[in-house]
C-alpha cells in the first residue's frame, strides 16, 4: 500500500458507533430484517436480485429478456431485449397521480425562489426535446451541456434522454480548452449553454467560453442553444439560437424515443492517471436503476421528503442525485444556483429552514468550511425538518462527521457517508440508515447486490481487519459504466487490467474493521481529490509544461484542512531560476493552470526548483515529492540524487545562507 495522509489514517482509530434513533428506525424504509432479506436475495442470486429490482423499479416499453450478458466481459450488457426511456421514467409515469406535486424548488443566487411542478417540468422537457429534434438531433447524437446549476440543466438532460440523444455535461468551472477537448472527443453537434450565470454574487461567463472553445476547433458543432440567464451575449448568426425564442414555440407533446437498455444515456468526462480525461459512458436502464434504488435504500426517501443534494450538475453526483434519482422517485428536491458561503455562511442553513429540507447531501469540503465558521451560524436557524444527512466525494474526517451529526443533525439524524465514483454510476458502499449503526469516517457496508471487497496486491481477499488493500468489485452491477466513449481497450485495461475481466479495480485503497465496515483510505493512483473533485496529476503537469518557460513539472497533493487535498507543483524553468522567482513566475503559473484547465485545477503553490528528484533510470521520485507535500520526514533513499541539496529547495526552504 502506498502511504496515506496521517489525518486519513487517524480515522481508523475511531471506535464510536451510532445506532439509528428508535424514531428514525421505526418509520424507515428498511429495518434490519428487511435489509437482511434483501441482502440474502442478492447473495443467493445476484442476477435474479437485480432482475427483480429492474422489473419493479423501472417502467419498460418492452420487458428485458436476458438479465446479464457477460459473453464479452468485461463489456457487460444488462437487461438485453428491454426498451425504455429515462425521461418517461422520471416524468411521464408520475403524471397520472403527481402532476401538481412540486418536483423542483429552485433558489437563485439572489435568493429568488421558483417552483416547478412535475407537469410544468414535463412540458418544458417536451418543448426542448422538440427544439433539439428541429435542430436535427436524434438518437445517439451527442449534446454537450455547459450550463450553470439550475432547472435548465435538469431540463436539458431530461430532454436529451427523451429523444435518445447522449448528453455530456461539462462543469462550468472548466476552461475553454477543457471544454473543447470534451466537445471534440464526444463529437457533439449541439452545445447548450447560458449567456452567463450569477454565482456567489459574481458573474461566471459561459457563452464567451463556448465561443473560445469553438473558435479553437470543434468542427462537429452545428448549433449553440443559449439560455438567457442574465443580460445576454454576442450571438453568431446561423449558429447560435436563443432558448427563449426557440423553445416556447414548440409543442408540449414530444414522443419519447424508446431505446435499448444499454443505449448510452450520457457521457461524463473524468480524470484518470494519464493526461487525457475519459468519457465515462453510462447506459439507460442499468444506470437509472442504480440511481433509483439508492434513493430508497441510502436516503430512505419517502413521500413528503424534501431532498437537497448540493452537487453541481457537472459532476456525477448532480446526475444521479439531482437530474435522475430524485425525479425517478417522484421526489421534491431543492436546486441551488449559488455557493454555501454567499452572501454569508448561513446560506445553507437558511435554505434548509426555508424549504423544510428533510434529506441533505453535501461534500466534506463544504462541511469543513462551514464548521470553521462556528456553531452559532447554524444555531440561528430551525433545522428541525432534517431527518437524514449525507456526505460524498472524499473521506470525511471524524471531527467533521461528528460536527455534522451533532450541530446540523441535532444528534437525531443518521449520517450516511456514501462511497462511489463517476464510473459506478450510483452509491456503492453506504449505510442503509434505519437498519444499521454508523461510525464516523466509515462508509460502512456495500449495498445489496454490490460485491465490494478488499484484496492484496496479488488479488487475494484480505479478510483480516485492519489490513489495507485495493478496493475492488467482484461482480458486475447494473449502474457500472458501459465503457469509455470510443475506447473499449482503455476501459478494459483501466478497470479490469489487473486481476482479470471480472474484477473491477476502483483505484482506491481501503480496509475493513472487526464489523466488516469499510474505511476508504484514498486514491492509490496519481489522482488527486481537491474539494471532492477528481484531478489527474498528469493533466496539471501537461498544462504546466505547455507554458513556454517550463521545461519539467511534477505535481502532488498536499493535505489541506478544507479542500482535503491541494495541488503542489514542482517546476523546472528555462533561464535563470532566481530571476524567474523574482519576476513572480510561480504566481503566473498558478494562473496559467487555472486558465488552461479551469479554476478548480489552480495549484495552491508552484515551487520553482533547479531539478526534479529522479531515480537512476530517470523516473521522477514521486513518493519523495508526496512526502514533501505532506510535510513528512523524507525516508526514501535519496542517495541516487545528483544534488541532494535539492531536498531543501523541494521543501520550499530558503537555501542555506540566503
Ligand atoms: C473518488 C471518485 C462519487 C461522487 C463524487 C466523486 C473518492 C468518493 C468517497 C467517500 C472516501 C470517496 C474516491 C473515489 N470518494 N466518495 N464517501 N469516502 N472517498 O466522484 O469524481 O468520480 O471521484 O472520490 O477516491 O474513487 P469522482
Amino acid at each position: 500500500m502506498s502511504a496515506t495522509a496521517p489525518e486519513i489514517e487517524s480515522v481508523l482509530h475511531e471506535e464510536r458507533s451510532f445506532a439509528p434513533s428508535p424514531a428514525f428506525a421505526a418509520s424507515a424504509n428498511f429495518n434490519g430484517e428487511r435489509l437482511a432479506a434483501l441482502r440474502a436475495h442478492a447473495a443467493a442470486d445476484h442476477e435474479g436480485f437485480w432482475a427483480a429490482q429492474a422489473r419493479t423499479q423501472l417502467c419498460w416499453q418492452q420487458p428485458f429478456g436476458q438479465t446479464l450478458d457477460d459473453s464479452h466481459a468485461p463489456l457487460y450488457r444488462w437487461f438485453g431485449g428491454g426498451r425504455l426511456n429515462a425521461s418517461v421514467n422520471c416524468l411521464d409515469r408520475h403524471l397520472p397521480t403527481r402532476a401538481q406535486d412540486t418536483a423542483i424548488i429552485f433558489e437563485r443566487d439572489d435568493g429568488e425562489v421558483q417552483r416547478w411542478t412535475y407537469a410544468a417540468l414535463h412540458e418544458e422537457v417536451c418543448r426542448l426535446g422538440n427544439a433539439l429534434r428541429l435542430l436535427g438531433i436524434g438518437k445517439g447524437d451527442r449534446v454537450v451541456l455547459y450550463l450553470p446549476m439550475g432547472v435548465q440543466a435538469v431540463i436539458a438532460m431530461q430532454a436529451c434522454a427523451r429523444i435518445g440523444a447522449v448528453h455530456s455535461a461539462v462543469f462550468g468551472g472548466f476552461s475553454a480548452e477543457s471544454l473543447k477537448d470534451r466537445i471534440e472527443d464526444a463529437g457533439a453537434s449541439v452545445v447548450i449553454t447560458a449567456d452567463a450565470a450569477p454565482r456567489g454574487g459574481k458573474r461566471v461567463e459561459l457563452k464567451a467560453t463556448v465561443d473560445r472553445a469553438l473558435s479553437a476547433g470543434c468542427g462537429s458543432v452545428e448549433h449553440v442553444l443559449v439560455f438567457q440567464r442574465l443580460d445576454g451575449c454576442a450571438m453568431q448568426a446561423g449558429r447560435d439560437l436563443w432558448w427563449q425564442t426557440l423553445v416556447p414555440q414548440q409543442a408540449t407533446h414530444c414522443e419519447p424515443e424508446w431505446v435499448e437498455s444499454e443505449h448510452p444515456l450520457f457521457l461524463l468526462y473524468t480524470s484518470g492517471s494519464t493526461g487525457k480525461p475519459k468519457g465515462v459512458q453510462h447506459s439507460t436502464a442499468g444506470y437509472l436503476l442504480g440511481a433509483t434504488v439508492t434513493m430508497q435504500w441510502v436516503f430512505d426517501l419517502q413521500p413528503g421528503d424534501v431532498f437537497w443534494c448540493t452537487a453541481d450538475i457537472g459532476w456525477i453526483t448532480g446526475h444521479s442525485y439531482v437530474a435522475y434519482g430524485p425525479l425517478a422517485n417522484a421526489a421534491t428536491q431543492v436546486i441551488f444556483e449559488g455557493v454555501p458561503t454567499w452572501p454569508d455562511g448561513e446560506r445553507f442553513w437558511r435554505m434548509i429552514a426555508a424549504h423544510k429540507v428533510s434529506i441533505f447531501y453535501t461534500a466534506p469540503t463544504a462541511i469543513r468550511s462551514l464548521m470553521r465558521l462556528g456553531d452559532e451560524l447554524p444555531a440561528r436557524h430551525d433545522l428541525s425538518s432534517l431527518r437524514l444527512l449525507g456526505s460524498v466525494g472524499e473521506p470525511i474526517n471524524p471531527a467533521a462527521w461528528l460536527w455534522y451529526q451533532r450541530v446540523i443533525g441535532g444528534g437525531r439524524c443518521p449520517v450516511v457517508d456514501t462511497w462511489w465514483q463517476t464510473e459506478t454510476g450510483a452509491i456503492m458502499i453506504a449505510p442503509v440508515p434505519g437498519a444499521m449503526p454508523t461510525k464516523p469516517g466509515s462508509c460502512t457496508l456495500p449495498l445489496p447486490g454490490i460485491c465490494a471487497e478488499i484484496v492484496d496486491e496479488d488479488g487475494h481477499p484480505l479478510s483480516k481487519p485492519g489490513h489495507g488493500g485495493l478496493l475492488v468489485v467482484g461482480k458486475p452491477w447494473p449502474s457500472m459504466l458501459s465503457t469509455i466513449w470510443g475506447d473499449d481497450a482503455r476501459y478494459c485495461s483501466t478497470y479490469f487490467g489487473r486481476f482479470g475481466k471480472t474484477i473491477y479495480v476502483a483505484g482506491d485503497g481501503a480496509q475493513r474493521d472487526e464489523d466488516g465496515y469499510f474505511w476508504i483510505l484514498g486514491r492509490i493512483d496519481d489522482v488527486l481529490n481537491v474539494s471532492g473533485h477528481r484531478l489527474g496529476t498528469a493533466e496539471v503537469e501537461s498544462a504546466l509544461v505547455a507554458h513556454p518557460r517550463v521545461t519539467e513539472a511534477a505535481v502532488v497533493g498536499r493535505s489541506h484542512p478544507v479542500k482535503g487535498e491541494a495541488i503542489l507543483a514542482f517546476v523546472v524553468v528555462n533561464g535563470a531560476r532566481e530571476a524567474a522567482i523574482a519576476a513572480g513566475l510561480a504566481q503566473e503559473l498558478c494562473q496559467w493552470v487555472a486558465t488552461q484547465l479551469g479554476a478548480i485545477a489552480r495549484p495552491d503553490e508552484v515551487r520553482i526548483v533547479e531539478q526534479l528528484p529522479k531515480t537512476r533510470s530517470g523516473k521522477i521520485m514521486r513518493r519523495l515529492l508526496r512526502s514533501i507535500g505532506r510535510g513528512e520526514a523524507v525516508t526514501q533513499d535519496v542517495s541516487t540524487l545528483e544534488n541532494p541539496a535539492i531536498i531543501e529547495q523541494l521543501r520550499g526552504e530558503p537555501a542555506f545562507g540566503a
